[in-house]
């Protein structure tokens, strides 16, 4: 995917303008000018040109690029099909964007390789700058995606567990779960009740880094290892792909790992809420009253609403040692995918500063995510007879605003609070960025705490 090593040889990646390409053709052989005409190449985006030398080997590649391209994806398309080899980027691209192609020409090398080999080598492209900035935004989408794309069977509350302890050896951070009964010993009754009709416990699971004295970021992750709506049963077609609903996780996981890895000055708290959401004589029912680690009580409308659930104990928790920032992402509606599509993740904050610091991180990082209203006159549709609220809006309009309103129950007004909303999954293929899990929002927080705390 990447070397290092300047010696070796390397054949040039040169871009062009399709308006550019009279002019440079110009300045080549007679035998350069007539192979790209013979070959029909227009440098048009997403077209290339591989141009031999007198003894027939690749000399040099040219591609196109359209005004205004996205330097990330730049280079992807080319990854994932040119010959294998050595490459390196020829260009007057300013730093910062060849270190966007870098990292997306190493996000086009990904292969969910867990279960089927490929018979595609990546070929490499040489890193000069950057070279352990880049690595690690390769790194942290890389772990996103396999947690993801792996299936919920082998990617249970424990399994999450195995990775987080894993982190927490690689960077020297403090691991620590609670799992099954101990849940209720520890009052986080609503992560017990959303996951106790699997075999597979469930459990908060943590992870504390950094020095102490830095300001303290929470980070917390909707970890439903796979849901199948509870009693509230999903219909096949909603639940097949339903092995992402831990795609909250993944995404803390990837982002704890950037952090880590690039050494950020916080005092980083991690929390990953896991359960698996199944059925079984004991599983929680629509119409339950829960008790909330909060000391209020829910009453269950849908157990398909059940990411709300066990975010909220998680929420409560780390609302109680003051943090500086506290940022959760969840796939939590079907409703955000309506409002704002699969690819763009939505956000809510009760903050109006860190909204506008994040809008200008989402900017700076050129990955966009979108504000949705907190709007608190929707708060009555959460109105329960017996309890203090439900767990979502027996009328269906605005679904991630009634779902981040419930979140917003258990968070301190005081506390600064973002929740990302994603889908965490490709729908489709585009370069760089493969069908299967995804992460969404990652680079435009990671800015957003450089910007905040390390600038
Ligand atoms: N995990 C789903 C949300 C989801 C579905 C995200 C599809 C992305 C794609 C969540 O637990 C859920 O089922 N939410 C329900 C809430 C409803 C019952 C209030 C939904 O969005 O339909
Ligand atoms: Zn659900
Ligand atoms: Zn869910």
């Amino acid at each position: 995917m990447f070397l290092t090593d300047s010696s070796i040889t390397t054949i040039p990646l040169i871009p062009c303008l399709g308006s550019q390409l009279k002019g440079y053709l110009k300045q080549q052989p007679k035998s350069v000018k007539c192979w790209v005409r013979q070959s029909d190449f227009t440098a048009k985006e997403g077209e290339f040109c591989l141009i031999p030398n007198d003894k027939g080997e690749i000399a040099q590649v040219l591609f196109g690029i359209a005004k205004g391209t996205e330097y990330r994806w730049a280079l992807s398309a080319l990854a994932e099909k040119l010959p294998l080899g050595h490459y390196r980027l020829q260009s007057d691209w300013t730093k910062d964007q060849q270190q966007q192609a870098a990292i997306g020409w190493g996000l086009a090398c990904y292969q969910f390789e867990h279960y089927k080999q490929s018979d595609r080598i990546a070929p490499s492209l040489l890193l000069e700058k950057k070279v352990k900035r880049v690595k690690a935004f390769v790194a942290a989408f890389t772990l996103v995606r396999d947690l993801v794309n792996t299936p919920a069977a082998d990617m249970m509350p424990q399994d999450l567990a195995v990775v987080a302890k894993a982190l927490s050896n690689t960077f020297d951070a403090k691991f620590k779960q609670i799992k099954g009964e101990n849940l209720l010993r520890k009052n986080y009754p609503c992560i017990h009740a959303v996951g106790r009709a699997s075999k597979h416990e469930p459990r908060l699971i943590r992870l504390r880094w950094g020095d102490t004295s830095h300001p303290k970021v929470s980070l917390i992750g909707k970890g439903v290892c796979f849901d199948t709506g509870g009693l509230d049963l999903k219909p096949s077609q909603f639940m097949r792909f339903m092995k992402k609903d831990m795609g909250g996780a993944a995404h803390v996981l990837g982002l704890a790992q950037l952090i880590m890895t690039l050494n950020l000055p916080i005092y980083l708290d991690v929390f990953i809420s896991a359960a698996d959401n199944a059925i079984s004589n004991d599983a929680f029912r629509p119409g339950d009253v829960l008790h909330t680690r909060s000391g209020k009580t829910v009453e269950i409308d849908n157990t398909d609403a059940e990411g709300r659930l066990v975010l909220c104990d998680a929420l409560t928790k780390a609302g109680e040692s003051n943090p500086d920032l506290i940022i959760d992402f969840a796939t939590l509606t079907g409703a955000a995918r309506v409002a704002v599509g699969t690819e763009i993740p939505a956000f809510f904050t009760n903050n109006n500063t860190l909204s506008a610091e994040i809008n200008q991180a989402s900017a700076q990082a050129e990955e966009v995510v979108w504000q949705l209203p907190m709007h608190t006159p929707y708060r009555p549709y959460l109105d329960s007879d017996i309890a203090d609220l439900l767990n979502s809006s027996p009328q269906g309009y605005g679904g991630a605003i009634t779902a981040a309103l419930y979140l917003n129950e258990f968070v301190d007004e005081k506390t600064s609070w973002a929740h990302f909303d994603m889908m965490a999954w490709n729908n489709r293929d585009r370069p760089g960025r493969p069908k299967g899990g995804e992460a969404m929002g990652l680079l435009a927080v990671f800015q957003l705490l450089e910007n905040k705390y390390a600038s």
